[in-house]
């Protein structure tokens, strides 16, 4: 993947090379997508002289048509808010738009109305925040002729083309801080507490907040685990002495063989799988075996709510600032991407190839397993 940085402007006077740029915010939404959109803003009308168009609930705005000229009114506050103010979905899909013909429901490509949208608004360029589902759609609005320039987000973290999406900070915050407190009861009760957190088909939050949070097994995705093997461990901490354990687990996780467990399919989605359910199958299994009080906690959309960590504020500014740069530059077909310490850019069309998981091989695991901790193999 072809990396760059891009060519850096604080000069007002440079004529950019769009006047007037739209802004969606699609898919899933996490903390620090309003920090990204206060900076796409400020940069665009302070550095540049651009107008911003706030396209609303993601795509469903763009082939709706409900979009709105934003002021610095609607960008005033909304830093340490969680969620977008511009609204988001994650159904709604310009190339496959559900749609009822003579009671059945078919499928139609509407992106050729939502580019006459765009250019009915004067928009020229457009400004894409979102995680894979949304990076692709925008991928093929590029390929359609849009000049896009994309924001990579997702609670998940599971982006090939950044070290960190902006919003998995806060996510973990939340799981780590439910990790922590669960250890409390789990002593006095003498339980297993499990944990259920989300990530889809990757372990990203479960084995950062695991880490974080001391908990005793971690189950993700990307290692598949022996129902024995955690029984196991269960036992020789209760044959040890400690009468509790915490488990963290990824609502992608699966045992070795099996399945993940889906908790709905949403049709009309991009993704329809919604995974969810394995906490309590996993509580079931522990507490019949090995003869212990088990509960479970499935923290869910607290995940993806509340206010964004100062991290993820300050990833979300840099972003936005990168991404209104590349707008100005005329560089497009871009997205713009964490490397170490540094903003740079890489080609939209390479960041949408794949998802990036938790090798099981590398740093992390290593380090967690060096302290302890089992992930069921
Ligand atoms: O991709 C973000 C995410 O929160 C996943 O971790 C989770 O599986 C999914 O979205 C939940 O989607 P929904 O908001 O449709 O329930």
């Amino acid at each position: 993947m072809t990396m760059q940085s891009s060519a850096k402007s604080s000069a007002v006077t440079d004529k950019p090379a769009v006047s007037r740029i739209g802004i969606v915010t699609a898919g899933g939404d996490c903390p620090g997508l309003n920090a990204v959109i206060r900076s796409v803003y400020k940069t665009a009308t302070g550095q540049f002289g651009m107008e911003v168009v706030g396209i609303e609930d993601g795509f469903a705005g763009a082939i709706q048509n409900r979009m709105e000229l934003l002021g610095s009114q609607h960008v005033r506050g909304i830093l340490p808010r969680g969620g977008t103010v511009l609204g988001s979905s994650n159904r709604d899909d310009p190339f496959r738009v559900a749609t009822m013909v003579n009671g059945a429901k078919v499928y139609e490509d509407r992106s050729d109305l939502v580019l006459s949208n765009f250019k009915e608004r004067g928009i020229e360029a457009l400004i894409a925040v979102g995680g894979d589902g949304t990076l692709s759609i925008a991928n093929k609005l590029a390929e359609k002729g849009l000049k896009v320039v994309a924001i990579p987000k997702t609670i998940d973290n599971d982006l090939e083309a950044t070290d960190v999406t902006f919003g998995f900070d806060s996510a973990l915050r939340v799981a780590t801080g439910a990790a922590d407190s669960l250890h409390t009861t789990a002593e006095s009760h003498h339980r297993v507490m499990v944990l259920e957190v989300m990530g889809r088909y990757a372990g990203w939050i479960a084995l950062g907040a695991g880490l974080a949070g001391g908990a005793d097994l971690i189950l993700i995705p990307e290692i598949p685990f022996r129902l024995e093997k955690v029984y196991e461990h269960v036992r020789s901490r209760i044959a040890s002495g400690k009468k509790f354990s915490i488990v963290v687990v990824g609502e992608g996780a699966k045992p070795l063989g099996g399945r993940e467990v889906v908790q709905r399919r949403i049709e009309d989605s991009t993704d329809p799988v919604r995974l969810g359910g394995i906490g309590y199958w996993l509580s079931d299994q522990i507490e019949h075996h090995v003869q212990i009080e088990t509960r479970v906690t499935v923290l869910g959309h607290l995940q993806r709510s509340g206010s964004p960590s100062p991290f993820d504020r300050i990833l979300g500014i840099r972003f936005g600032v990168e991404a209104v740069e590349l707008a100005a530059a005329g560089e497009f077909g871009r997205m713009v991407s964490l490397r170490g310490v540094d903003i740079v850019s890489v080609p939209l069309s390479d960041a949408v190839r794949q998802t990036r998981n938790v090798d099981p091989q590398g740093a992390l695991v290593h380090a967690a397993r060096a302290v302890g901790v089992r992930f069921g193999d």
